[in-house]
């Protein structure tokens, strides 16, 4: 058998579905209840019960002080890196393995990205090769972290937690001090993904959850910024909510700012997810050993599972096809979504798309080699019958 008929062949045993798509949102509980009070409420914009719910919610689900929903994560992300006082023609480190937002977030600050290669045990950002890069290229000036190449100043990091799997943030903040550089955390995959006993998105000075579609938790489209800096959660609120002071009948607002406020509606639905995330992470980590047990017996081919002293979501199951059958990366994806068995493989590089060609980078050869060699799989959480 090719090796692209046995990765058909075991996705198929898992799934045991003649046609399955990528990742699914469900909604068995109480999402067409809350947002069907909305609707007969009135409450269906940007302010009532469920916005302030959801952000009470999330707060104390992930064990941060504060969250601010927006409307989508890239929006959070953009605000946060402005909170953080990221400035015109600053860089921002990002990986070079990301989905795009993560970049674009920092260019619709007007500054740039700089990539970083990735961490072959992580899938995130390669902490220590990073660290060896800052010494080399980096230079410590009084308001901060400089590039000696492009003379701009190096302001933040953004680590993203890759399909879930958390970056290595404790060696990450303390870079980030060495270097003087502040941490924005892009969690937008890994709601339910924890160091020990610290949820991701809470090591950071704060970070940005997506309730995107096809994300764990859903809310339509949407976002969150959590963060335990009390400050900066009410600038996050004032700037995404048109800067308007509060009063009852007066436009007074006091500086140009977004409107970028989760709608009441959209929260309802997040309400209602986020209290049934317990069953989506246990059919998730049910889903990880179901593809691991399938896949035993196929060297070439290994699921990503998490590293010891951190509990990961599962969000998307991803494979990792061994070296000498990467070539074969794009035969597995045709015949899995020829037979309706929907598989993707990871982003493309974010430094070889066209807007983003010519920004800063570290070599990249962990990250080069990982977009050659990841495909995700069908991972949606009702693929295991009876938990959701
Ligand atoms: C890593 C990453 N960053 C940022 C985003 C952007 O989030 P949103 O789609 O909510 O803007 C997403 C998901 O969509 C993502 O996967």
């Amino acid at each position: 058998m090719s090796i692209a008929a046995t990765v058909l062949d075991r996705i198929q045993r898992v799934t045991q579905l003649p046609k399955v798509s990528l990742h699914e949102p469900t909604f068995g509980g109480n999402e067409l209840k809350y947002v069907t009070e909305c609707i007969e409420t009135g409450w269906v914009s940007s302010v009532g019960e469920y916005v302030n719910r959801f952000e009470r919610e999330l707060a104390a689900y992930t064990g941060a002080a504060h969250a601010v929903v927006v409307s989508n994560g890239t929006s959070g992300l953009q605000v946060m890196l402005e909170l953080v006082g990221v400035r015109r023609d600053d860089e921002v480190l990002v990986p070079a393995l990301s989905f795009v937002a993560t970049a674009n977030a920092v260019r619709h600050c007007g500054a740039w990205p700089h990539f970083v290669d990735s961490d072959i045990r992580s899938l995130g950002m390669d902490v220590s090769k990073l660290d060896a890069y800052l010494r080399e290229v980096g230079e410590i000036r009084v308001d901060g972290c400089y590039n000696r190449r492009t003379g701009r100043r190096i302001a933040a990091v953004v680590p993203m937690h890759t399909f879930g799997h958390p970056v290595d943030m404790p060696a990450l903040m303390s870079l980030a001090e060495r270097h003087r550089l502040e941490v924005v955390e892009d969690a937008a995959e890994s709601l339910g993904s924890w160091i020990g006993d610290r949820h991701t998105g809470t090591f950071g000075r704060c970070a940005m959850l997506s309730f995107n579609g096809n994300k764990i938790v859903t809310t339509g489209g949407g976002g969150a910024i959590i963060t335990n800096d009390a400050v900066l959660a009410k600038r996050a609120k004032h700037l995404t909510t048109t800067a308007k002071q509060p009063h009852a009948w007066a436009f007074f607002h006091d500086e140009v700012a977004y409107n970028f406020r989760m709608p009441n509606l959209n929260a309802a639905m997040g309400c209602a997810q986020l209290e049934r995330i317990g069953s989506f992470l246990e059919a998730k980590r049910l889903l990880a050993l179901r593809y691991a047990e399938a896949f035993r017996d196929v060297p070439e081919v290994s699921l990503f599972l998490e590293r010891t002293g951190t509990k990961v979501n599962y969000w998307l199951q991803t494979l990792l096809l061994a070296p000498e059958v990467a070539s074969q990366r794009d035969e597995i994806l045709a015949v899995t979504n020829a037979a309706g068995q929907m598989t993707r493989p990871v982003w493309e590089l974010l430094y070889t798309l066209p807007m983003y060609g010519a920004c800063e980078r570290m070599t990249t050869p962990v990250a080069d080699d990982l977009a050659r060699r990841i495909i995700n799989v069908p991972s949606s959480p009702q693929l295991i019958a009876g938990v959701v």
